[in-house]
Formats: C-alpha cells, structure tokens, sequence
C-alpha cells in the first residue's frame, strides 16, 4: 500500500499570491471575426439544417484528411455510435477499446448492443499497445476503436497487422487527432472508418459536432442513412424531386448536423494547419522549459506528427512527497487549469459493472492514471502563459519535493 499523500506540503504559505491573476483555462476555442460571419451567413440562408454547408462541410473534410467521404454528425459521440451502426456490430460481438481514453469510446459499441472489451495501453504515449490487443481477442472479436491520445498517432503498423489477421474492422477514434500524421498516413485514413470531434477543445470546432472519414461507399452509404433516422432519402431530396415518400427499415436516430454548426466548421478547417502549427510551437516551448522537473513531457514516436489536442506530463511521483491529486489542486490554486485525462474506462461505474472489471485489470492504464496531468493548451496561449504554467509547476513540485 502507498503510503496517504502528506497535503499540507502541496498547500501554499498563508498570504502566498497566486502566479496567475487571472485562470488559464486547459482549452479554448479560437473564434474570429470571419468565423462569426459565417454562422451570420447560414443563419440568413435558406437552410438551417441539412443544407449545403453540411454538403461543403463533408466534401472540404475529405479532401483534408484525404478520404473518398466524409459524413457529419450532431457530436463525436454520434458519429462513433454511426460506426458501429455502419459496421453491422452487434450484440455476441465484441469490440476491444482502449483502458485510457474517454467513455464514448467505449459507449459506441455498447450503443449497438455489442460488449466493449478493454486493453491496456503503452506506458509512454498511452495508446492502445497491440500486444495487448491479440491477448484481448477472442472468436467474437469484430472490431477494434483506435484511439491517437492526446492527437500522438497509435501505432497502426502493428494494430493494423493484428486486425488485418484476424479479420476485424478498424474504427480509429481520430478525437484528438485531426491534422496528425502517422507514418503510414494521415489520421482518419488509417481504418474501416475515422471519427472526428468537432467540439470546443478540440483543434478545431463546430460548437458541436463530429465527423467520420471513409473509403468504402457502402458504409458511407450506412452511415448518412443512420444520422437520419435510416430514412432512404434526405428531406432535401425529397424537397428538390417534389415527392413526399420515404421507407425506413432500420432504426436510426436524428443525428444531423445543423448548416450554422457546419458553417462554424468550414471556417474552421480553413484554419486548422494554423491551429496545429501554434499548437506544435507550444508543445516545443513546454518540452524545453520543464525538463529538469520531475514529470515526463510527453512522446512522438519516430515518424509521427502529433497535431496535440492535449499536452498530458507524468508526474514523476518517486521523487515527490505527495500525490496528483494533492498537486492538482494546488496548481488550480495558482490559477493554472489544470484536468485528467481520464479516469480508465473500467474506474466509471457504469463500464465496471458492464465489464465486470476493477482495480488491477488494466495495471499500465491505472498507474498512468496516478501520475497524469493535463496542462493548458490551445492556440491563443502567448508565451507568458507558457511561462506562467511552467513557473507555478517549479513553486509546487519544488514544496513537493521527495522529502520536502
Ligand atoms: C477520445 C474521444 N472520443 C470521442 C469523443 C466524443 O466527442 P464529442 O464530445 O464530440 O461527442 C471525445 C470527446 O472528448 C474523446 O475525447
């Protein structure tokens, strides 16, 4: 048993002033003036939902990201369930998840009645470890949801090489990851399907949103079906031809972006290799101010370019006198936000009891957990922001130091 973290020398002196005056938030979107017009734009224009800017929205996506398709969806979240939909899964199918990532991941393929099996993942980059996934397989393994954590590219050489011989579709959950490269290829290129979160923290945003990239005609077929209650024809069709029919012979859900979401996301696509060159900057200025702390910044493996939705370090916790949490707090004390992620899946209830998994399953996963924390990033942070995260972790870790 670890010994109870000591938090009075985490705490502040009585009357110590904060680094910061004001919070540094952990995220936040960048909106200009022409990303403001544009929503002004389609909310003036004919069609506020299911109109051409969700048309432009998908056919811009693709070409970024380098697939035949693209189909949008009201979040991220909706867009895995369309996935799972699209890949026919199942209940008696099982889809092996990460341990280290957020529930969606996972709720995908509970959606659709199949079981969310979890692996654990790479102590470094935190992504799915391919040993990890052979030993999850079993003769009702159909899928696998890939995810690159924090925007660093999994390593889907080896995770391909596995899904490849056994059969199974791979659905990379790209959340974190648009604009990011692996060495076999862009992000959301690299599967059955890719999946893009068009959410506020994330690179680039909608407000909300999400998208899924793909080659195969069918399941982009499925997939635009789905977001529509698995209507045969859109409303847009059945406007321009001036019929009314329609049949629906799966259950689908409304999942459909509106044109002011898509409006926001077109504008922001323009800007996204902007985004992502700010965020490598801030990355590089974090990397060289905290070396010499005790944590470790994190890893690109070789011949990968992370587009970094999030800057997650490992606290060093063997040479430190107290816990995470302890420092967490006393970070936020200091106006630095500060977050985690993520509890591992198997810490939520709700997947618990599914899964019938606790503490111990996921060792790498739960030791990462100990250890994470995600400091601020996103493109508007100046240098001296930069500075200011960089200064209140030297006065905390410095009060936290082993034995101090
Ligand atoms: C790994 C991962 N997958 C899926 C999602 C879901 O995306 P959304 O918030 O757009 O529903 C998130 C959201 O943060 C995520 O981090």
């Amino acid at each position: 048993m670890a010994e109870a973290p000591d938090r009075s020398v985490s705490e502040a002196p009585p009357g110590d002033a904060p680094v910061r005056d004001a919070f540094l938030p952990y995220a936040r979107q960048t909106i200009e003036d022409d990303d403001v017009q544009a929503v002004v734009d389609a909310l003036r224009s004919d069609w506020l939902t299911t109109g051409p800017r969700v048309d432009q929205l998908e056919r811009a996506f693709a070409d970024y990201i380098g697939t035949r398709f693209a189909v949008a969806y009201s979040s991220g979240t909706a867009a895995l369930h369309g996935t799972t939909f699209a890949a026919s899964l199942g209940a008696g199918d099982e889809v092996v998840v990460p341990a280290m990532t957020f529930a969606a991941s996972a709720a995908c393929a509970a959606y659709v009645g199949a079981t969310p099996v979890l692996a654990d993942v790479d102590a470094r980059t935190l992504n799915l470890d391919p040993v990890e996934l052979e030993r999850q397989l079993t003769p009702r393994t159909k899928a696998v949801v890939v995810v690159h954590y924090a925007g660093v590219p999994a390593d889907m050489e080896r995770i391909g090489a596995v899904a490849r011989s056994s059969g199974l579709r791979v659905i990379e959950d790209a959340a974190h990851a648009a604009g990011a490269d692996a060495p076999e290829g862009r992000c959301g290129t690299l599967g059955d399907m890719g999946v893009f979160s068009l959410h506020p923290a994330k690179q680039l945003t909608a407000g909300e949103g999400g998208i899924v990239t793909t080659d195969d005609p069918e399941l982009a077929e499925r997939l635009r079906r789905f977001r529509n209650h698995c209507m045969d024809t859109s409303g847009r069709e059945r406007e321009q031809k001036g019929a009314f029919a329609y049949t629906i012979e799966e259950l689908g859900f409304n999942y459909r972006l509106t044109d002011l979401h898509a409006a926001l996301g077109i504008s922001q696509l323009g800007k996204l290799d902007r985004f992502v060159e700010r965020r490598r900057g801030l990355v590089k200025l974090y990397d060289e101010r905290l070396a010499g702390l005790p944590l470790d910044t994190p890893v690109a493996p070789p011949g990968t370019q992370p587009s970094w939705h999030l800057y997650v370090v490992q606290l060093r916790l063997e040479e430190l006198s107290t816990g995470r949490d302890e420092i967490f707090d006393a970070l936020r004390a200091e106006n630095i936000g500060v977050n985690v992620h993520y509890l591992p899946v198997h810490y939520l209830g709700y997947y618990a009891r599914l899964l019938g998994k606790g503490a111990g399953d996921f060792p790498v996963a739960e030791e990462a957990y100990r250890r994470i924390l995600t400091l601020p990033l996103f493109p508007a942070m100046t240098e001296d922001d930069v500075d200011s995260v960089v200064a209140a972790l030297e006065k905390v870790l410095g009060r936290c130091g082993a034995g101090g």
